[in-house]
């Protein structure tokens, strides 16, 4: 497309990941032998329809995000210049998004979720025909119930569903709905940005794989999944 890229990946890396502790931030943690970071960036690059990635990331990490990068195996000519995150995510999604400056669509995603399916990617690109925005997500299986010493009302599950990312955008228009957000207010993600400012987001099969990498009991999951897939490989 003139002026600007048609598909670019924006992977928000900036995070502290405090809750999984262990020194290290979690997306620079091994697994499978290589960084955290590693396998969204080699899932992106693979899939056809990715023409840049766009990295976000913490103040001096540039020696471990260029070890990342590396350890990935995408070509360095896929990579725009990597940015400084802020504060919070949204903060760090917003520089992302000011640094790639013009593209089609961008593909939001958070370096601590390692296994992005292609199938995925594949639903993202494929729905954005009547909505600016898509969002994978699953349905919600467990009760869902208030918490506290003691076990509250239940909360009904029905129509409820978990979002995950990627999340696939028009990037004018999820530029424009950061932009008009009030800056000290949280967000989790960047669908119910793109949602306050009148647009709608349309729902595709999430994946299990998906989850989030947020504890250190996620980690190490996280490692042995990839450690018994390799020995099913080798046997
Ligand atoms: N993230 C970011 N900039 C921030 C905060 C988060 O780029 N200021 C990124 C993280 O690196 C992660 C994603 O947003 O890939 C999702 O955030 P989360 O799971 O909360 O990671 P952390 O903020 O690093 O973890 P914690 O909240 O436990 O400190
Ligand atoms: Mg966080």
């Amino acid at each position: 497309m003139a002026g600007g890229f048609d598909i670019v990946a924006l992977i928000v890396a900036a995070g502290k990941g405090e809750r999984a502790g262990g020194g290290l931030p979690k997306q620079y943690r091994p697994i499978g032998g290589k960084p955290m970071l590693a396998h969204a960036i080699q899932a992106f690059s693979r899939h056809p329809a990715i023409d840049r990635i766009q990295l976000v990331i913490g103040a001096g990490q540039e020696t471990l995000c260029a070890e990342a990068m590396a350890a990935s195996g995408a070509p360095p000519a896929l990579f725009l210049p990597s940015v400084t995150g802020g504060a919070t995510r949204r903060e760090s999604v917003m520089r992302g998004l000011e640094a790639i400056g013009k593209a089609r669509l961008v593909m939001i995603h958070d370096a601590a979720r390692p296994f992005l399916p292609a199938a995925v990617i594949d639903r993202l690109v494929a729905s954005l025909g009547g909505a600016e925005g898509a969002v994978p997500a699953i349905p919600v299986a467990d009760t869902l119930a208030r918490g506290g010493p003691e076990l509250g009302e239940v909360v009904p599950r029905d129509g409820l569903v978990r979002v995950q990312t990627p999340q696939s955008f028009v990037f004018d228009a999820i530029l424009a709905a950061h932009r008009a957000w009030p800056g000290e207010r949280e967000a989790t993600d960047d669908a119910q940005i793109l949602r306050a400012a009148g647009h709608a987001v349309a729902i595709v099969a999430g994946d299990p794989a998906l989850e989030k990498i947020t504890f250190q009991e996620d980690v190490m999951t996280a490692e042995q999944r990839l450690g018994a897939r390799m020995v099913t490989r080798v046997g």
